[in-house]
C-alpha cells in the first residue's frame, strides 16, 4: 500500500455528443472531454489514522471518509484509493470545478479518475487510470459502460464501443457546444434501468432504436470530420427524439430543447443519462438569441469549445 497521496490531480469532465444508453448496449458513442472538470489538492493530517476528509464546495460535498459512511461520494472515495493501494486514512481532499454535478457533465467520473491520479500519479498508464475509475464509478452507476471514465482520462473526442479499443477523432476545428443545465438532478442507474424496460417490453421495437442511435454517433464523426456543425447539428435533435422514444427525456429538457431550435440553434440534445441534467446545442454563427432564450429560463449556459 502507498502511504501517500500526490498534492494535485486534474480530470476532464465529458458530454456525450452521441450515443449514450445506445452504448450500454454494444452500439459505438461519440463522448467529448470538458478540460479543466475537476481539480483535487491533497494534503496529509497529523495523523495518518485519522478518517480522511473529502471537500468539493462547488458541488456541496463535505464528507468525512469512514467505512461506515453510506454516502455514494464517500463509499466511491475509499472505492477508488483501495483499487489503488492508496491511503484510506489521514488525508484531506479538496476539490474545485466549474461544471455541474449530478448533471451529466461526468462529475462522478471527473471525481473518480482525479481520485485513482492522487493515488496512482498522473504519469499512470491510461488503462491503470480507467480501471481503477472504473471501480468508483461502479458505486455510482451499478454497471456503467465504461465510456465516462475513458474520456475523463483521455479528454478530446473519442469514440467508443464498449469491450474493444477505443479511437480518438482528430479535429480539424473546435466544436462549438452550449452545455445549458436544466438544473434537475438524476440518477443514471435509474435513467439505465427505464431503458432496460422498455427494451425488455418491447425488444423488436427497441432494439432497432438503440441500433439508430449507433448509427448516428457514427454519422455525427462524419460531420465531426467534415466540419459540418450544421449536419451535426440535425443529427443531434434526431438522437433527441430517438432517446425520448427510450423514456430517458423529461418535460423541461422537452422545452428546452424546442426553445433552443426555436432561437435558431442548429440542433440539441439531452446528453448523458437524461431525466434532467443538461441539454447540450450547437449555436448558431451569432448565438446571442440562443443563450438569451436560455436566460430568460434563468438558466446561465456554458459555453464550450471541444477541442
Ligand atoms: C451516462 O453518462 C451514459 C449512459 O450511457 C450510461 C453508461 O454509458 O454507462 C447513460
Amino acid at each position: 500500500m502507498s502511504l501517500r497521496l500526490h498534492s494535485h490531480a486534474t480530470a476532464s469532465g465529458k458530454v456525450i455528443l452521441v450515443g449514450e444508453h445506445a452504448v450500454v448496449y454494444g452500439q459505438p458513442a461519440l463522448a467529448a472531454g470538458l478540460p479543466d472538470g475537476l481539480h483535487l489538492d491533497a494534503a496529509p493530517l497529523p495523523d495518518p489514522a485519522a478518517p480522511s476528509r473529502l471537500t468539493i464546495a462547488d458541488w456541496d460535498i463535505d464528507l468525512v471518509l469512514t467505512p461506515e459512511s453510506e454516502h455514494p461520494v464517500a463509499r466511491a472515495t475509499l472505492e477508488v484509493l483501495g483499487f489503488c493501494d492508496g491511503p484510506l486514512t489521514g488525508w484531506t481532499i479538496t476539490g474545485r470545478s466549474r461544471l455541474p454535478c449530478r448533471a451529466g457533465c461526468g462529475s462522478s467520473a471527473a471525481l473518480s479518475v482525479a481520485l485513482a491520479r492522487l493515488a496512482l500519479g498522473d504519469q499512470a498508464e491510461t488503462n491503470e487510470t480507467v480501471a481503477a475509475a472504473l471501480a468508483g464509478e461502479r458505486v455510482f452507476h451499478g454497471n456503467p459502460s465504461g465510456i465516462d471514465n475513458l474520456v475523463a482520462t483521455t479528454g478530446g473526442v473519442v469514440r467508443f464501443t464498449k469491450g474493444h479499443p477505443a479511437r480518438n477523432i482528430a479535429l480539424k476545428a473546435p466544436i462549438p457546444l452550449l452545455v445549458i443545465p436544466t438544473g434537475i438532478p438524476r440518477s443514471t442507474a435509474a435513467q439505465v434501468a427505464k431503458v432496460r424496460a422498455r427494451l425488455e417490453t418491447m425488444p423488436s421495437v427497441i432494439r432497432p432504436v438503440l441500433s439508430a442511435i449507433g448509427h448516428a454517433a457514427d454519422a455525427a464523426i462524419e460531420s465531426i470530420e467534415s466540419c459540418n456543425f450544421k449536419q451535426l447539428g440535425e443529427i443531434f435533435t434526431v438522437t433527441h427524439e430517438l432517446l425520448s422514444s427510450l423514456d430517458v427525456s423529461c418535460a423541461a429538457l422537452d422545452a428546452l430543447h424546442a426553445e433552443v431550435l426555436a432561437a435558431g440553434a442548429l440542433g440539441a440534445k439531452l446528453t448523458g443519462a437524461g431525466g434532467g441534467g443538461c441539454l447540450i446545442a450547437i449555436p448558431p454563427a451569432s448565438p446571442a438569441p440562443v443563450v438569451e432564450a436560455v436566460r430568460a429560463r434563468g438558466i446561465e449556459p456554458l459555453f464550450v469549445e471541444v477541442r
